[in-house]
């Protein structure tokens, strides 16, 4: 089986959690574009979706489903994003797209977070997959020095700009023991944005494609 077999598995798996009448979470990346294609196959009476990328809704409206504003709605029953990394705690790295801050937001406003990946995603410690870390521009070699005080390794994405004006860190060789810890030490400096590490909200399921179909963790 092909990653991209495992990851259309998990995306149509989570189509058991959509119905009528919801307003739904979209994160973002290829998980979430397979799952974003099988939900206008599914042609639900949606009362809306709440994008966390420019990508996401440019692909929602093509689609014909509505893009509404987290202003302006009510919090989404369930969002639906794919991962970098989870562990069997359910604690994420997620950002390899650029689209963190946005789906940290979606998630944190969502009543049930539900992600989906390929098995390959699956680690017993986070930090192989570099840790994204979004700062304000001008903070970024200030936070890279800190990267390096807290034992990583960063490197600027360089050229790559988020939906939300701002510069991506990629933070190589942490071996991340203390997820919780981690999240609350990086978001607490100056100029931090957003860290890829969702683990103060985790998922509350884990839906898993892989080569003996789909497991879930909750
Ligand atoms: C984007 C993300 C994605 O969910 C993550 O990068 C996984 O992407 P893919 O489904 O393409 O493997 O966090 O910011």
């Amino acid at each position: 089986m092909t990653q991209d077999e495992a990851k259309q598995l998990a995306a149509v798996a989570a189509l058991a959690h959509v119905r009528d009448d919801m307003i739904v979470g979209v994160g973002t990346g290829s998980t979430v574009n397979l799952f974003i294609d099988a939900l206008a196959s599914a042609n639900l009476a949606l009362r809306g979706a709440i994008s966390s990328s420019e990508a996401s809704t440019a692909r929602l409206r093509k689609h014909g489903i509505e893009v509404v504003d987290l202003n302006s709605a009510d919090a989404p029953e369930v969002y639906i994003d794919g991962a970098d990394e989870a562990d069997s705690h359910l604690r994420l790295i997620k950002g390899g797209g650029g689209a963190l801050t946005r789906e940290k937001i979606v998630a944190a406003a969502s009543g049930r977070f539900i992600c989906i990946v390929d098995e390959s995603k699956v680690v017993d410690v986070l930090g192989k997959f570099p840790l994204p870390v979004e700062v304000i521009p001008m903070a970024r070699s200030y936070i890279a020095r800190q990267m390096i005080r807290l034992g990583g390794t960063p490197v600027w994405r360089e050229g790559f700009i988020t939906d939300n004006g701002n510069h991506i860190l990629d933070v190589h060789n942490f071996k991340i023991v203390d997820p919780v810890g981690l999240e609350t030490e990086i978001n607490q400096l100056a100029g931090v944005v957003t860290v890829g590490l969702f683990a103060r909200r985790p998922a509350d399921l884990l839906i898993i494609g892989g080569k003996d179909g789909v497991k879930t963790l909750r």
